[in-house]
C-alpha cells in the first residue's frame, strides 16, 4: 500500500516550510520541500547561463540535475548549495521557471519519489492538487501578505542579511500574483484542504492543528 501523505500548500512566507518540517518530524515521517527544487533548478539554469525563460532548456536541465536532501542542507549535482538557493533572488527564479509547463512535467516524478514509508509531509503550490491528489490531509496554509513580508523581514534581520520590507512586500505580491495566475498548477485553495490561517497563531499552535487534524483523518 501507498504510504500516507499530508499535502501542505500555500503563499510565499506562510511558514509552509517550518511548519512541514516539524510535522514530519512529529510523525517520523519524510519531508519534501518542493520549493527547493524549483529553486535549485532555477540556480542550476543561472550556472550555465541558461535563462529562466527558456522552457526547452530547463527541462533538459530539470531532468539530468542530481538533487539531495540531507540533515536540511540541499546539493546540486553533489555540491551543497543551500545558502545560494535560500536567496530572495533564487526565490524569484523558482517562480519563473515554474511557469513552464514542460518544467513541471519533468519535475513530477522526481517529486512523487519522496513518499516511501512511513510516510511524507510535502509543501509547495500544487502537492495537494498535482503531486499526491490522494493525500490523505490537504492543508492550505496562509496568512496576509503583510504578515508574511514581517516576517521574511525579520528571518533576513537574524540571518544579518539586508532587508527593505517595501520591497519584500512587493515583491511578494508580485510572486503571490504568479503563482496563482500561471496556466499550470495555479496556487489556490482546493475543495477538500483545511484552510489554516496564521496571521494571528504562532508556528508550534499551526503544527499542533494539522498533528490533530491528521490524527482524525487517519
Ligand atoms: O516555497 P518557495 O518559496 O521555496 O518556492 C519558490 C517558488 O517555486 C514559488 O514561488 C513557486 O513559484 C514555485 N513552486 C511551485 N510549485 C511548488 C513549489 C514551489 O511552483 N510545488
Amino acid at each position: 500500500p501507498l504510504s500516507p501523505v499530508i499535502a501542505i500548500d500555500g503563499p510565499s512566507a506562510s511558514g509552509k516550510g517550518s511548519v512541514a518540517e516539524r510535522v514530519a518530524t512529529h510523525f517520523g515521517f519524510h519531508y519534501l520541500d518542493s520549493g527547493a527544487i524549483y529553486r535549485l533548478l532555477a540556480y542550476a539554469a543561472a550556472q550555465q547561463a541558461v535563462a529562466w525563460s527558456n522552457a526547452d532548456a530547463l527541462a533538459d536541465i530539470a531532468t539530468q540535475m542530481q538533487i539531495k536532501f540531507e540533515h536540511g542542507q540541499a546539493y546540486l549535482n553533489g555540491e551543497q548549495v543551500s545558502h545560494h538557493i535560500r536567496t530572495e533572488e533564487m526565490g524569484k527564479g523558482a517562480s519563473e521557471v515554474a511557469v513552464h509547463p514542460a518544467v513541471r512535467t519533468a519535475l513530477l516524478q522526481t517529486q512523487r519519489n519522496f513518499r516511501q514509508a512511513p510516510g511524507l509531509v510535502g509543501d509547495g503550490r500544487d502537492i495537494g492538487s498535482v503531486i499526491f491528489p490522494d493525500a490523505g490531509l490537504k492543508i492550505f496554509l496562509t496568512a496576509a501578505v503583510e504578515t508574511r513580508a514581517k516576517r521574511r523581514y525579520d528571518q533576513l534581520i537574524q540571518r544579518g542579511d539586508h532587508a527593505d520590507y517595501a520591497l519584500i512586500l512587493a515583491d511578494l505580491q508580485q510572486r503571490d500574483l504568479r503563482d496563482s495566475q500561471r496556466a499550470v498548477a495555479p496556487l489556490k485553495q482546493l475543495p477538500d484542504a483545511v484552510l489554516l490561517d496564521t496571521t494571528d497563531i504562532n508556528i508550534e499552535q499551526a503544527v499542533n492543528i494539522i498533528i490533530e487534524a491528521f490524527k482524525k483523518a487517519a
